[in-house]
């Protein structure tokens, strides 16, 4: 999709939202909480934006929530895309486009995701430092989208420094003990096998998930600062001697899920750089 369908369907949103978004919210699986807290809100569903694609994800619900968060303007997607429900990797970054044309400047992810790292412990929260793109494919490819960035995206700095600085000081802060590491994005549907997840770990990765990726290349390429958060909601497979399940992955998302709104509300209301 081109640039003038990501003006059209932000022209939608603007409309029907307060003030200028400074900072985009993306929940992951069981992490819609934050949306549920945001204040003066104008809530936007999918359905309803021109050129936009639904969500059909467990745990998902497909709307965007704009409001003030922390004290500042954000805008929230209540709900993403995902590669494994047969979307083109287009329209999963297109909501990035249109929250940057919104004038969002950081974009806050958050994801579920298995714990590769064997230090890790279900319900860690890991932030992410780097990533590693498994996924086989790249949402940049096709005709470089030139209002958004240039043709080779450099990626050296996509997990913002200063903005993961900003996260570990408020974790100390609140007593949060927060893990860093590096998330491996496959496209799923299936979760990984147990030698897939060894392959993994030898290549450097501390979490593995099915989303992020996309999101992170496409902010990077059109130049939004990014902050990202995995919660460890499971072993993954072949870390411990028993199946995976998806009901696990939504469990802890719902009880860990408050953890990571604490943590991302002290982070938005600190950082001056949001
Ligand atoms: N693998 C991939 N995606 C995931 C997992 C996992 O173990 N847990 C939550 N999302």
């Amino acid at each position: 999709m081109g640039f003038e369908q990501v003006q059209e369907a932000a022209a939608y949103v603007r409309e029907r939202i307060g003030e200028e978004p400074r900072i985009g919210i993306i929940l992951g699986s069981g992490l819609g909480g934050i949306a549920e807290v945001i204040e003066d809100k104008h809530v936007i569903p999918y359905g309803e934006i021109p050129h936009f694609v639904c969500s059909t994800a467990p745990g998902h619900k497909g709307q965007f929530v704009a409001g003030r968060f922390g004290g500042k303007p954000v805008i929230c997607m209540q709900g993403r895309l995902h590669f494994y429900e047969g979307h083109a990797l287009s329209d999963i970054i297109f909501p990035v486009r249109v929250m940057k044309l919104l004038g969002v400047r950081s974009l806050i992810v958050t994801n579920a995701a298995g714990g590769v790292n064997t230090g890790f412990q279900v319900g860690d929260l890991m932030l992410i430092e780097d990533h590693i793109n498994f996924m086989g494919t790249n949402p940049l490819i096709g005709p470089n989208a030139a209002e958004f960035g240039p043709r080779f995206c450099d990626m050296s700095y996509t997990y913002t420094p200063s903005l993961r600085r900003a996260a570990e000081a408020a974790a100390e802060k609140l007593g949060i003990s927060l893990r860093r590491g590096v998330y491996l994005g496959c496209t799923g549907p299936s979760y990984e096998t147990p030698a897939e997840i060894r392959a993994f770990r030898t290549l450097g990765a501390d979490a593995v998930g099915m989303s992020t990726v996309p999101e992170a290349i496409a902010a990077s390429h059109c130049g939004l600062k990014v902050l990202a958060f995995s919660l460890i909601t499971n072993m993954a497979a072949g870390v411990l001697d028993q199946p995976l399940s998806e009901e696990e992955v939504i469990e802890i998302g719902n009880r860990r899920g408050a953890e990571l709104q604490r943590l991302i509300t002290q982070i938005v209301m600190d950082c001056e750089e949001l």
